[in-house]
């Protein structure tokens, strides 16, 4: 059963008007039958005292001349009083000497000693009073009655407060059902209202206040909070607003830019290379290193630059999705062919692990994301891995049909959760010793992650310290057709 505080406000309202009036109206009828009660045995013992002096009164000459059959008759003319239901006349000494006992064999009690006070039995009152004669006591009277009247009148009352009860309980349902929207509609029109904020997250709407009181103060205090909210939404709308596009003007001018620099970048590395051969035909040893130099440090700049075009790209929106469709297998054969030489550079060895038939099977998508996304993936292992293995394995999704997975495992330094969780932010890099060491612009899982989502996918990360990292490239072998991914938590 619902507890009492869970009930609905009307149902608690109700509750507790009804609970009350019915309390009040049952005490206040216990409280008059129990006067009345009080007041009609009073006036039952003076109006049976009448009677029993007038009793007495007509048996003072058949006592005196000790004539009980006319004391008989006295006390037989009772028998008129349907609630009498015994007389007895005692004599000077105490001794019975005529006596009434009603014979519907109600009761057939022994005469009671003569005594003086009203006597109450649970069912019957019993008066004493003196035959006097000339101021002397010559006898007594006593006269029983039932308690018939009383409670015959107390059963009318108990009905009557029954039909009051009903009544009042009736009339008050009625008066509550149209008055307790006086109480309840105001919180009820703020409980509308909060849900009406939480669901529709609006923070325009305001609860509407009925009155000065307690739920009136509440209504102002909600609508003051809605309104300090709205204002909070508004700014922070203004605010992101002018962050979006600053942003976008951010990376409008970066692609401008980037575009501006690669131009003069490419010519650099041309002629150098130019340069380069000129120098090793014409046996200029002592150019050549300085060429290679610049021809590092050049390539270096494009590696950033087009990295930091990719990025601005995808931030402006810029980036579109070309997809083509091609043999797992030449997509791995590509990226074989641009990492080899990094495998070796840190004396790796690179293990391709691509059942048949996947590598026959072909995949719908934009081949060039997902190829640099590998790269990405495969550079990065090959970077910070010494003497190691480099893994590349490539398997359909056994939890989710048409998905494929392309995990890069590595046998290198690993990951602290800490790392991990900034992992795949722009600009984010190991500590400035890493940096010095490995250099590169902390860009490259960024942006893979990003190409990861415009084609419909995303990448994870399992690394422990010193125990290797594996990166897992999730996709749908043909783009937007499958559901979009769940983003894997770095
Ligand atoms: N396989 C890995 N093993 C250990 N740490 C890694 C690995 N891959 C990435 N990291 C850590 O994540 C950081 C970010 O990688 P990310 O590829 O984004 O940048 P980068 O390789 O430093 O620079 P860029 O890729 O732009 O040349 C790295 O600097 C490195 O600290
Ligand atoms: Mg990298």
């Amino acid at each position: 059963m619902m507890r009492l505080r869970d009930w609905s406000l009307r149902g608690k309202l109700t509750a507790i008007v009804m609970l009350t009036t019915v309390v009040a109206l049952v005490v206040a009828c216990a409280a008059f039958l129990a006067y009345d009660r009080v007041i009609f045995r009073r006036t039952l013992v003076a109006t049976r005292s009448v009677l029993a002096d007038i009793v007495g009164a007509n048996s003072t000459a058949a006592l005196t001349f000790r004539d009980r059959a006319s004391a008989r008759e006295v006390v037989m003319a009772l028998e008129a009083e349907p609630h009498v239901t015994a007389a007895y006349i005692y004599d000077g000494d105490g001794r019975e000497f005529a006596s009434y006992v009603r014979t519907d064999g109600a009761l057939a009690r022994p005469a009671p000693p003569v005594g003086t006070a009203p006597v109450f039995l649970p069912d019957r009152l019993g008066v004493f009073r003196p035959i006097l004669l000339d101021g002397q006591t010559i006898g007594t009277v006593y006269v029983e009655s039932d308690l018939g009247e009383l409670s015959a009148r107390q059963g009318q009352y108990v009905q009557i407060g029954l039909v009051v009860l009903a009544l009042a309980s009736g009339a008050a349902l009625l008066l509550l059902a149209s008055l307790q929207g006086i109480v309840s509609r105001p919180i009820l029109d703020v409980v509308h209202t909060a849900r009406h904020v939480s669901s529709h997250e609006d923070y325009a709407i305001r609860a509407r206040k009925y009155g000065q009181d307690e739920i009136g103060t509440l209504v102002d205090a909600f609508n003051d909070m809605l309104q300090q909210i709205e204002e909070h939404q508004r700014q922070l709308r203004a605010a992101r607003d002018a962050a979006e596009t600053a942003n976008r003007a951010k990376s409008a001018f970066l692609a401008n830019m980037s575009h501006e620099l690669r131009t003069p970048l490419n010519g650099i590395i041309g002629y150098t290379e130019m340069l380069l051969e000129e120098s090793e035909d014409g046996g200029q040893a002592s150019l050549i290193a300085d060429l290679n130099q610049v021809r590092k440090a050049a390539k270096h700049l494009l590696a950033l630059i087009n990295n930091i075009l990719d990025l601005s790209k995808i931030e402006a929106g810029k980036m579109d999705v070309h997809v083509e469709r091609f043999e797992i297998a030449a997509l791995v054969h590509d990226v074989i062919g641009v990492i080899e030489p990094l495998v070796t550079v840190n004396g790796n060895t690179l293990r391709i692990d691509l059942p048949d038939a996947v590598a026959r099977s072909e995949m719908e998508t934009d081949r060039v994301k997902l190829r640099q996304t590998l790269w990405n993936l495969l550079s990065n292992a090959c970077k910070f891995t010494r003497e190691g293995h480099v893994t590349l394995r490539v398997r359909r999704d056994p939890s989710r049909p048409g998905w494929l997975t392309f995990a890069v495992s590595d046998t290198g330094p690993g990951m602290t959760s800490e790392e991990r969780q900034t992992l795949f932010q722009e600009f984010v890099q190991g500590d400035a010793a890493q940096r010095h060491q490995y250099g590169g612009t902390g860009l490259g899982l960024a942006i893979s992650r990003r190409f990861c989502g415009l084609i419909g996918g995303d990448i994870g990360v399992e690394s422990r310290p010193n125990a290797g990292s594996t990166f897992t490239i999730r996709v749908p072998a043909v783009v937007g057709r499958a559901a979009p991914a769940e983003r894997s938590v770095a």
